[in-house]
């Protein structure tokens, strides 16, 4: 596991063995100066020299490890190339580089059982960002990079790097502790939701999931209530039983509530749909649709890491995070197709699939959400639908509101944190996907309108009556996406630094 701390000062006599540079394509041009030339001057060979030798130019994805003495002590510089970082649009994918500039040093440093390495950043304002806000960033890319969902694998938990990255900046200017200490918040509480959302359905079991909610409660003092079978029919959840049922394993309902000092504060309802496995129940996926199905819990896993981070960092927003959890499962008690079930709210829906058991599920979590808490905003994530992987594919999650103003919003905060959204619309016409001549509407879209994603969310927008309210399907985002090093193998997190900072944004 990496451990993050502020470098002493003065960095370069930390006594470590390694440092980190970022390099743009002028080589000089954008390191910490400071740093670097006494580094340099102090290094044999000198740093620039070696560069010229191996035609290091700093060019994006460029690394080179450099070993040379430091007065007499034998070190490691490690250089990585970010690029021509002189166009003034785009910041935000020069701030996404650094990101994966950070994770190729850390793999560096774990590949050759580096132990402690200084690592400092160039200008804050080549990235469009206050210094503040990119140390935040910087401190959950670099605790995204490390996880690894290792847990069962005999002969690799243990050897795992236990390595220290010390990070340069002035660590006499609180605001720059401070945003220092919210990204490791932010890193921790993600890699406790990616574990989560990576550990298989014969573990994560719905009560399993409730338990991690419970002890991050606890923790944090949040208030948590676990809604039962029992439960939620006498609530009249009739879309979370159909699914519930269908398993042996009985779900629930976590509810956590974070209530802050401030009176008057917006509320804001969580949503996050958590399927511990989703095997389609009666209407059965084949088994290679089946694959990576113990990720659909992943909108529980991140409603519930967002608290986490929320009720360590104590904004003054109220906060409530919702997540139906359950096991789609076929059996002799499961739904099946035709069946009609009748929500909190009183509406009706014919199961057409019993594969479309998210919306079920959520449609119920809405209702609780608007009857009892009230919320200015709602914001439900879930991997919901496969199209929606389909059509935008791994590097944004779909976003569907009838409200512009969030919309704009969330698109902001999706480019600054990196966990990107894309909006897909949601007009009128798409309604009548959804229509049924049995009930009031049905759980998935006629085949002739297409667009699954959308008609997904016109269903649950029959279930949200009062908040202003958005929905994210990280179907495409939340597991498997390739290409981006500090995100791993399996589960990525997403939505987390998103809904995040979008809690944040109503801080005062
Ligand atoms: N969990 C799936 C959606 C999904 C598919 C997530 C692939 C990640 C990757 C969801 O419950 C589901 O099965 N949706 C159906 C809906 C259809 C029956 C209308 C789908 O996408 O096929
Ligand atoms: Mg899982
Ligand atoms: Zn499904």
């Amino acid at each position: 596991m990496i451990s993050c701390k502020p470098a002493p000062k003065p960095f370069w006599d930390n006594a470590v063995d390694a440092y980190i540079f970022f390099v743009s394509s002028t080589l000089s041009g954008t390191a910490d100066k400071e740093l670097f030339n006494t580094i340099n001057t102090h290094a044999t060979p000198s740093i620039l020299d070696t560069c010229k030798d191996a035609q290091f130019k700093g060019d994006k994805d460029q690394c080179i490890t450099i070993s040379a003495l430091y007065n007499g002590k034998p070190v490691q510089y490690i250089l990585v190339g970010l690029g021509d970082t002189s166009t003034t649009k785009n910041r935000h994918a020069i701030r996404e580089q650094l990101r994966r500039g950070l994770c190729s040093a850390i793999n560096i440093l774990k590949k050759r059982t580096i132990p402690t390495a200084v690592v400092s950043f160039p200008c804050a304002s080549i990235f469009g960002v206050e210094e503040n806000e990119l140390i935040k960033q910087m401190s959950i890319a670099a605790i995204m990079s490390d996880y690894e969902f290792s847990t069962f694998l005999n002969d690799k938990k243990n050897k795992r790097w236990n390595g220290t990255l010390l990070f340069a900046f002035d660590t006499s200017d609180q605001d720059l502790n401070k945003a220092f200490e919210k990204g490791i918040v932010i890193g921790n509480a993600t890699s406790l939701a990616r574990e989560m959302d990576d550990l298989p359905g014969n573990i994560m079991t719905p009560l399993e999931v409730a338990a991690q909610a419970k002890k991050i409660a606890e923790a944090h003092n949040l208030s948590y209530t676990a809604l039962n079978r029992q439960n939620a029919q006498d609530l009249g959840m009739g879309g979370f039983c159909a699914v519930d049922e269908g398993s042996e394993k009985e779900g629930c309902i976590v509810i956590l509530e974070y209530k802050p000092q401030k009176t008057n504060a917006p509320t804001i309802c969580l949503v996050g749909k958590g399927i511990t496995f989703d095997t389609g129940g009666v209407s059965l996926k084949p088994s290679q649709h089946m694959d990576g199905m113990k990720f659909d819990m992943s909108g529980a896993g991140a409603v519930i890491a967002t608290m986490n981070i929320i009720g360590a960092l104590k904004p003054n927003v109220h906060v409530i995070a919702i997540a139906p959890i359950a096991e789609n499962m076929p059996s002799g008690k499961a739904a099946r197709q035709d069946d009609i079930v009748t929500f909190m709210n009183g509406k009706t829906a014919v199961i057409r699939s019993t594969d479309a058991e998210g919306r079920l599920i959520l449609a119920d979590a809405l209702c609780y959400a608007e009857k009892y808490y009230n919320p200015d905003i709602i914001i439900d994530i879930a991997t919901l639908t496969g199209a929606c992987a389909y059509s935008l594919g791994h590097f944004y999650t779909g976003l569907m509101t009838p409200d512009d103003e969030l919309a704009t919003q969330l698109h902001s905060l999706g480019l600054l944190t990196g966990d990107k959204v894309w909006r897909l619309p949601m007009d009128d016409d798409f309604k009548a996907a959804i229509k049924s001549d049995v009930a009031d509407i049905a759980n998935t879209g006629s085949s002739a309108y297409l667009a699954g994603t959308v008609t997904a969310s016109h269903f649950l927008s029959n279930f949200v009556e009062k908040a202003r309210w958005a929905h994210l399907d990280i179907a495409g985002t939340a597991h498997e996406v390739p290409g981006i090093n500090y995100l791993g193998k399996g589960a990525t997190g997403a939505g987390i630094r998103l809904m995040t900072e979008f809690i944040l944004s109503f801080n005062a």
